[in-house]
């Protein structure tokens, strides 16, 4: 094996959502990767407990996706996809269309999650001038949402962290309430059974602006990004019901939920409600090559395309939009998905995940675990005065021990690849009560 490279600066590289001051002071560097895991810049083998950042769901360093890229990049390494096409673009999008619901066949590239979010709420406003419905200009987002860094995302996203630094951000948003925090649901498995009734929370909205003004809804299904927060039971059917009653779209934000991650193709067909539109990223190429995606239930493509005037139908796009080795990545991919159903192999460890997630109830700090697919979120007691402190020490030694765990505010997320086998469930956990009673003592 060759060399670890090691960087002999760590200047230049401004890194994101990152304490620079703290990383370069103590660094902490990956330098590679092979199924479960990472290997250290000092060659420690580190657990990998997030699919790097929810992405490699098929495990690290496949070499079905590396083949497929190195082909791709000695055919064509890049054409634009602006009046122009080629092959692989298409195949990749009518592989996606494949796995999305019935009707939802339209596929428009992209280059991340943030992309895709902006795409999906560009596409919405779009629709509605198409039919002669201007005034929906309004979006809504929901409180603790995480739709991306774009000026879209972030705007209709509603952690206040990301937005706080950015000025006015974009006008004629709203947001429902989150779904976080209720007593009775603390410590539920899967999802929980109270809080259907804050997504009536949208025919409030609807009453204050009136539907007319209402362009799109968008929600993570199952919220990642803010500390893994489960749908109750009936809440998404009920924003469901109320988009249609008035013409509003549904869009579901599926850049964490999608590939696989709780279950099937699409989190949406578990959780049994259809959005108009999906947006993705991560698992689509398991992170191989950046790459997102938009999916769009077939009359909203209608009635943009057939809607407008001779000539361009979306002023949108991206130089990289069906990049060709993102979409050999893609195909790759999701030809694994198919061959290795990982969507299976999550339901089938499911409840062995649930129950080692759940075992943590007893250990130091827990003050509340959710789970769903192959997702947990543990959220743990702040210290006075310090939010956040409890979590990035676990964090740190969690690292120290040899396994990846990302932490958001007081709360460890944990979502490993799909590949992942029994005896990999028992270290993460036991390493995060390890952790968690080092950091107390
Ligand atoms: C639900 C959701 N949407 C959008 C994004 C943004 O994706 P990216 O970082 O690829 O822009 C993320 C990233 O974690 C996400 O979880």
């Amino acid at each position: 094996m060759n060399e670890i490279p090691r960087p002999n600066n760590l200047d230049a590289f401004w890194m994101p959502y990152s304490d620079n001051r703290f990383f370069k002071g103590t660094p902490r560097m990956l330098a590679r990767a092979k199924g479960m895991h990472y290997t250290t810049t000092d060659g420690r083998e580190i657990l990998d407990g997030t699919a790097g950042l929810w992405c490699c769901n098929a495990g690290h360093g496949r070499t079905e996706i590396v083949e497929a890229i190195q082909r791709q990049a000695e055919v064509m390494d890049f054409a634009p996809t602006f009046q122009l096409g080629h092959p692989i673009a298409f195949e990749a999008a009518a592989r996606v269309a494949e796995m999305t619901p019935d009707g939802m066949d339209r596929v428009f590239f992209t280059n991340s999650g943030s992309e895709s979010a902006d795409t999906a709420l560009k596409i919405a406003l779009a629709y509605h001038k198409a039919r002669g419905e201007s005034s929906r200009v309004r979006l809504i987002g929901r409180e603790r949402g995480y739709h991306g860094v774009g000026f879209g995302g972030m705007s209709v996203g509603g952690i206040g962290g990301n937005r706080k630094q950015f000025g006015a951000l974009l006008p004629y948003v709203d947001h429902l309430p989150h779904t976080h925090g209720l007593p009775e649901n603390v410590f539920q498995k899967g999802q929980p059974e109270h809080g259907a009734h804050l997504a009536d929370a949208l025919e409030n909205l609807v009453a204050l602006h009136g539907a007319e003004t209402i362009a799109a809804v968008m929600v993570e299904p199952v919220a990642g990004s803010t500390g893994v927060l489960v749908p109750p039971k009936g809440y998404l059917e009920r924003l469901r019901q109320i988009c249609t009653k008035y013409g509003i779209l549904l869009i579901f934000d599926e850049v964490i939920t999608g590939f696989g991650r709780i279950g099937t193709p699409f989190g949406c067909e578990r959780l049994g409600v259809t959005p108009d539109i999906i947006t993705m990223a991560k698992g689509l190429t398991n992170a191989a090559v950046p790459m997102g995606a938009v999916a769009v239930a077939n009359f909203i493509y209608d009635d943009v395309v057939n809607n407008s005037p001779a000539g361009i139908e979306l002023f949108h796009g991206y130089t990289y939009s069906g990049h060709p080795l993102a979409a050999a990545a893609a195909i790759a991919a999701i030809d694994i998905h198919a061959k290795e159903d990982l969507p299976g192999r999550v339901r089938e460890i499911e409840p062995y995940w649930q129950a080692a997630a759940h075992s943590m109830k007893s250990a130091p700090g827990v003050i509340d675990i959710r789970d769903y697919g192959l997702i947990a979120g543990i959220e743990l007691a702040p210290r006075a005065g310090k939010p956040g402190a409890r979590a990035m020490d676990v964090f740190r030694k969690c690292f120290d021990d040899g396994l990846l765990v990302r932490v958001t505010g007081d709360i460890v997320a944990l979502s490993p690849p799909l590949i992942i086998e029994k005896p990999h469930v028992d270290r993460i956990f036991e390493t995060l009560d390890t952790a968690l009673r080092a950091i107390a003592a």
